[in-house]
């Protein structure tokens, strides 16, 4: 077993990291029938996957969520692949164990599975990307087969899936039981390795979970998932635009930042800082 540290960064007991194997797809796989519950956060950028991966997250998403917590949109539709690969990228610099996940972007998997196996493929090439995630069920299933037929793993995701917002007006809880049990039959058997499940009623993803082998990461989904998925900078109080109910904050960061830069700006216009022990001698 892996002896564990005190990190100063977290406060926490964790296993060091230097000790820690890198997790594979089929480590993230085998995790469901030894019952340890998975866990997924999201990153887009080198600073905080390094962080993330030092504290010991099974996999890191770059979720298009990007689009919200970056861009500013109100929604993911805009973010392009070549934005994905972007920021796959700086994440990729920042991971030594964990799991890197790619979003497929709208419409980078849509058109046809040809195009999405290119997507994909690019996702993993450029961007270092040792899987993929994209929407949908039954309607993407033949996008998974394209894509796992190149042994680039899919993680799929039913229930909200927040590219299709127009069509189910707003990001609403999912609650079509035949329709979510189908579509996760469908990735599972389209040769997905796991399944993102968001936003549906807790017993619904507990009848998902048992109907398939592959794991299930909940977002809104209760606790009778596999593993649980959060956009990291909801969870440190980073992004403020939404307050989703299946939210639980850890930490208050963005109100950390705000009392650091007060005082800076402080200190700054009342010449305290720089201060001589930040200063230079001839
Ligand atoms: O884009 C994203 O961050 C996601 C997670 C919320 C699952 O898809």
């Amino acid at each position: 077993m892996a002896p564990s540290v005190t990190n100063p960064k977290t406060n926490g007991t964790l296993a060091a990291a230097k000790d820690r194997r890198p997790m594979t797809v089929p480590d993230f796989m085998a995790a469901k029938s030894r019952g340890t519950r998975l866990t997924m956060l999201t990153a887009y950028d080198y600073t905080l996957a390094r962080i993330l991966d030092d504290a010991g997250v099974d996999a890191i998403l770059v979720g298009d969520s990007l689009g919200m917590v970056m861009q500013g949109e109100p929604h993911s539709l805009k973010v392009t692949l070549n934005e994905m690969i972007y920021h796959t990228r700086l994440v990729a610099r920042g991971i030594r164990t964990s799991l890197l996940v790619a979003d497929m972007p709208f419409m980078s998997y849509q058109v046809s599975p040809q195009h999405a196996l290119e997507s994909a493929g690019r996702l993993v090439k450029e961007g270092g990307a040792h899987a993929v995630k994209l929407e949908g069920g039954e309607r993407s299933a033949r996008a998974v087969e394209a894509i796992t037929s190149a042994d680039i793993p899919v993680m799929g995701h039913v229930g909200l899936t927040p590219q299709s917002v127009h069509r189910l007006g707003g990001f609403r809880v999912q609650r079509d039981a035949a329709r979510l049990l189908d579509d996760a039959l469908a990735l599972s058997q389209a040769g997905a390795f796991a399944l993102v499940v968001e936003c549906i009623p807790v017993d619904l993803a507990e009848q998902i979970r048992k109907s398939v082998k592959i794991p299930t990461i909940g977002i809104g989904a209760g606790a009778g998932c596999d593993g649980q998925v959060l956009v990291t900078h909801d969870m440190l109080g980073l992004y403020g635009d939404l307050h989703p109910r299946f939210v639980k904050q850890y930490a208050d960061v963005g109100s950390s930042i705000a009392h650091a830069v007060e005082e800076y700006c402080r200190e700054v216009r009342e010449g305290e800082f720089p201060g001589p022990e930040h200063s230079f001698r001839s």
